[in-house]
């Protein structure tokens, strides 16, 4: 099957939440489908709009996609501005798009809902993301729980092509995958995201990774009360990254009284854990880091195997629509 997912580099780096949530699924993925990743640079111009800024986000978010194990030679990965014809597909679907089901999309609607003045970008966004997956005919979009309802509404507007023009989209379905963490909680316990600040980002700086996790939100139990781990910030993502045998460890230990083993502890624990989990993958991200040639070079193949698939594409849609 081809599949297509991608992430917004609006920050620099990716967090425990998108690894867990997405990445590490596209990883798999890759073994048995016709894979895509991209990197979302125009979806992260609806809150960058900073040269610098966008440049060195796009090449941290390509980094640490090549560190994690997305590999260039069983998959596709490409920079969304090198197709920058997904901004005219986005354009002729935005003509099959009715505002209601834009004013419905979650992105959008929660800003309004925060008061907040939305631009068209962010209001077009989920059309762009239409865009980006039906322009490689993709079948299966491996999204995290909060991407659903983009996929539906690519789903729609292929449908709606489709009925219009002649049969030139397959209909994309979200893959929502086993072994995905739907909500990764980020360190005050909310659902881990990069717009809320309370991220913990797979590749800081040890130093900075330890001081994120050591100012995790816990309640006042103190080191000899009995503690429950179920659902507890530090445990719950100490499971994410620590075998079984240290995870049952680790919740005994919550939930022995009088033991003198506090949240500090289990905080540091955490930290090793997590160190030892993306060890071989933050060695490798630093040899990455040391050779930006080599990531260039990977984008621009990249690039180059995912052109003649948007050309195809291309070339019917301009032709069913009445462009040639
Ligand atoms: P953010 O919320 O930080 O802006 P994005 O919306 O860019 O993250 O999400 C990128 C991908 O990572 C999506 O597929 C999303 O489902 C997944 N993801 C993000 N945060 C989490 C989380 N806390 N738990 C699980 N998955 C997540
Ligand atoms: N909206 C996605 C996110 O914020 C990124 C994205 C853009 C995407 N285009 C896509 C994901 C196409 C899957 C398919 O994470």
């Amino acid at each position: 099957m081809r599949i297509l997912s991608g992430l917004t580099p609006s920050s620099a780096g990716i967090h425990l939440g998108n690894y867990f949530g997405a990445v590490r699924q596209w990883i798999r993925l890759q073994e048995e489908h016709d894979a895509y990743y991209f990197i979302a640079t125009y979806h992260a111009m609806t809150s960058i709009q900073d040269a610098t800024l966008l440049r060195r986000n796009q090449l941290e978010v390509a980094l640490d996609y090549l560190a994690l194990g997305l590999d260039p030679e069983r998959s596709t990965v490409y920079l969304q501005q090198d197709i920058p014809e997904v901004t005219e597909l986005a354009w002729i679907l935005s003509n099959l798009c009715p505002m209601g089901m834009l004013e419905r999309c979650h992105a959008y609607k929660d800003k309004v809902a925060k008061g907040l003045s939305a631009d068209h970008g962010l209001f077009a966004y989920p059309v762009l993301m239409a865009a980006d997956i039906l322009i490689v005919r993709s079948s299966g979009v491996p999204v995290g729980q909060d991407q659903k309802q983009h996929v539906e509404v690519t789903r729609d507007l292929a449908m709606k092509f489709n009925q219009q023009f002649g049969e030139v989209f397959p209909l994309p379905e979200p893959l929502i995958l086993e072994g995905a963490a739907a909500k990764v909680p980020g360190i005050d316990g909310e659902k881990m995201s990069k717009s809320y600040d309370n991220d913990v980002k797979i590749f800081d700086p040890e130093k900075r990774l330890r001081k994120r996790l050591m100012s995790i939100v816990t309640d006042t139990c103190g080191v000899d009360d009995p503690k429950e781990p179920e659902g507890n910030t530090i445990f719950e993502l100490f499971r994410l990254v620590a075998d079984d045998a240290a995870v049952a460890a680790m919740a005994d230990r919550f939930r022995a009284a009088n033991t003198g083993y506090g949240y500090g502890h289990a905080k540091q624990e955490l930290f090793e854990a997590l160190m030892d989990h993306f060890g071989p993958a933050r060695r490798e991200r630093a040899r990455l880091e040391a050779s930006p040639g080599e990531v260039e070079e990977i984008l621009r193949a990249g690039a180059a195997k995912v052109r003649p698939v948007v050309e195809d594409t291309m070339a019917e849609v301009r032709r069913v629509t009445g462009l040639r």
